[in-house]
């Protein structure tokens, strides 16, 4: 199976600019031939060229809470076709943000192949955010902290995909892990629509083995085509500074390398997005490097030879 890296220099879903150079960043720090030397095929599709804005089409109220809404829509699109493209090519995408309003085009474009394919699709959000704000909800206006409402099929976001079938996700088969920052108005989405969430303090009390593995063994039962998006604010901001929504009490390294070891063994994963990283707020290039050592774990390596089938660790 072939990994395809592909960048994505958007940073328009958010108010502050650098998540443009995220691919950059990343493919400094070394993915390609790490990847390579773990054993992939690498084929790196460069970056996408930022498209023209686009009329989006939300009602004028909408609108109004969508900041860069018209160049958010380009992308969208663009980005669903080129995920939809690779998906169906057998490809095994990597997403390179870039912000996390990218996984509106990304998990859209991989949602439509499984609906084709008649597979089963479950989505691991690893975030310190829920990103289920709507037009209406946001506290920001920010669009990168809406993308799970688009995927859910929220219909005051429907129109952002133009006239290309929307494949939605149902909540339950999503998983926000590592939260620890969530909008009153949310919160109360979460409970309302029943959207999977494991915040931080279920993590400090049973720690990711029990809580990650629980989850993987019901995604095992089912078969599913396991997307992970990897927002780098997950992780503790000690360990990863470059990014523009830092939230403190995040995941440590070794709790991060945990989540990609045990993902690596479940051999579900399907795709993958790396989002968020701001090159331009890092501290010489730590936060790149720390992403790129998780996706070595995510893609095999390991310290000591392991049995390859062991997902969990009690
Ligand atoms: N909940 C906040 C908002 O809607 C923060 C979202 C942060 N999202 C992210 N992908 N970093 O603005
Ligand atoms: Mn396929
Ligand atoms: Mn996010
Ligand atoms: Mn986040």
């Amino acid at each position: 199976r072939v990994t395809t890296l592909l960048g994505i220099p958007l940073d328009l879903g958010s108010h502050t600019p650098g998540a443009r150079m995220g691919p950059a960043a990343l493919r400094i720090a070394g993915l390609a031939p790490l990847l390579q030397q773990l054993g992939c095929t690498v084929e790196d599709a460069g970056d996408l060229a930022p498209p023209h804005p686009k009329e989006s089409g939300l009602a004028p109220e909408d609108a109004a809470g969508c900041l860069h809404l018209e160049e958010v829509t380009a992308w969208t699109r663009l980005i669903h076709d080129h995920a939809y493209d690779l998906s169906a090519r057998g490809r095994l995408p990597i997403f390179l943000g870039g912000d996390h309003a990218l996984s509106m085009g990304s998990i859209s474009g991989v949602a439509r192949h499984c609906q084709e394919q008649g597979r089963e699709l479950a989505v691991l959000w690893i975030d310190a955010h829920a990103d289920f704000n709507t037009p209406e909800t946001t506290p920001s206006r920010n669009m990168h902290g809406m993308p799970l409402s688009f995927l859910t099929g929220e219909p005051r976001l429907r129109p952002l995909l133009g006239g290309r079938p929307l494949a939605p996700l149902s909540c339950g088969n999503i998983q926000v892990f590592g939260a620890r920052s969530i909008d009153l108005a949310e919160r109360r989405r979460i409970r309302e629509l029943g959207l999977g969430c494991t915040d931080m303090r279920a993590i400090d009390e049973h720690g990711v083995a029990a809580l990650l593995g629980a989850l993987i063994e019901e995604w095992r039962e089912r078969d599913v085509h396991l997307h992970v998006s990897l927002d780098v604010d997950v992780l503790d901001p000690s360990i990863a500074p470059g990014v523009g929504t830092t939230v403190p009490g995040g995941a440590t390294y070794r709790e991060a390398h945990l989540m990609m070891e045990m993902l690596c063994d479940s051999g579900l994963l399907g795709s993958l997005d790396i989002v968020e990283l701001n090159p331009f707020l890092d501290e010489r290039g730590k936060s790149a490097r720390v992403l790129v050592e998780l996706v070595a774990s995510l893609f095999g390596r390991t310290v000591l030879d392991r049995r390859p089938s062991r997902i969990r660790a009690f």
